[in-house]
């Protein structure tokens, strides 16, 4: 892919260390694009090959692409004389015409202010709002993103990392998923960004944790556990297959086999 951004609208988000670069690629439909961190090496890759790991799961991701910052033009004065690959993700707030699709993540679901994006809510409230909101499909599609975020040691699923959209006006569904990374490479966490049910430990993720997290939101534990394995056995069979043909950094390769 080549992006010709001439006319970049550049905001720094999140830790401060990133763009996003929000721009109609030529070839149709609108894309952002994350450029590389200096801190977390390898960062594109790595979300990459998740998001694409997560499509081969099942899971709806956007269409993506890595791309070489050498291949974009009209960045920031400041980011020009970074090097390597950014990631281009398509947007899936905006219609092909370009017109926007109304979406809201969880923080403004709970009305908790971004910084205070790993406090204030768990999974059980989100679980709450998806139940309340969506369907089957998309109650299947959380509980595998809940699933592999946990296997690939994802600790930075804070609410503002699980979204709805509306794409009739009117009901709310699951949005696309966005920002999976294997995150313990850079940090070694101990556990999620969110309280599960009783616990946010990656260790304490297990099937009782599933068990009570239905319990408490009134969904049939037969379903979330049913998606569960499906999702651990999807993973094995596609990570075993796709590990070493991912972009990835040793390192996360050896992460995550070592879980
Ligand atoms: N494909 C997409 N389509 C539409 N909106 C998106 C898409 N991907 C990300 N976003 C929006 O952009 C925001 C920032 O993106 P993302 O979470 O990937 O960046 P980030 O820098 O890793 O964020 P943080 O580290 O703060 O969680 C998201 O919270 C979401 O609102
Ligand atoms: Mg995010």
């Amino acid at each position: 892919m080549r992006l010709g951004l001439d006319d970049v609208e550049a905001d720094i988000i999140g830790k401060g260390y990133e763009y996003l670069i929000r721009k109609v690629a030529e070839g149709g439909g609108s894309w952002i694009v994350k450029l590389p961190s200096e801190k977390y090496v390898g960062m594109p890759e790595n979300e990459y090959s998740m998001m694409a790991l997560a499509r081969k799961i099942g899971m709806n991701v956007p269409a993506l692409e890595l791309i070489d910052l050498a291949d974009i033009g009209g960045l920031p004065r400041d980011v020009g004389a970074m090097e390597g690959n950014a990631l281009a993700i398509e947007r899936f707030d905006r219609l092909s015409g370009g017109s926007s699709v109304h979406i809201e993540d969880f923080a403004q679901i709970f009305g908790v202010c971004p910084q205070d994006k790993y406090k204030k809510a768990s999974m059980v409230n989100i679980t709450t709002v998806v139940v309340a909101e969506s369907d089957d499909t998309d109650i299947r599609e959380f509980v595998r993103r809940l699933v592999f975020n946990t296997l690939i040691g994802n600790a930075d699923m804070h609410i503002k990392n699980w979204s709805v959209y509306y794409p009739d006006k009117r009901t709310a569904r699951l949005a696309a998923a966005y920002d999976f990374v294997s995150t313990l490479p850079y940090i070694d966490d101990t556990g999620a960004a969110l309280t599960v049910s009783r616990s946010k430990r990656f260790d304490g993720f297990d099937e009782e944790e599933l068990v009570y997290l239905a319990g408490r939101v009134g969904l049939a534990k037969a379903l979330v556990l049913d998606v569960a394995k499906e999702t651990v056995e999807l993973f094995h069979q596609h990570w075993t297959a796709e590990k070493n043909n991912l972009p990835l950094f040793a390192d996360v390769v050896s992460t995550i086999a070592a879980r």
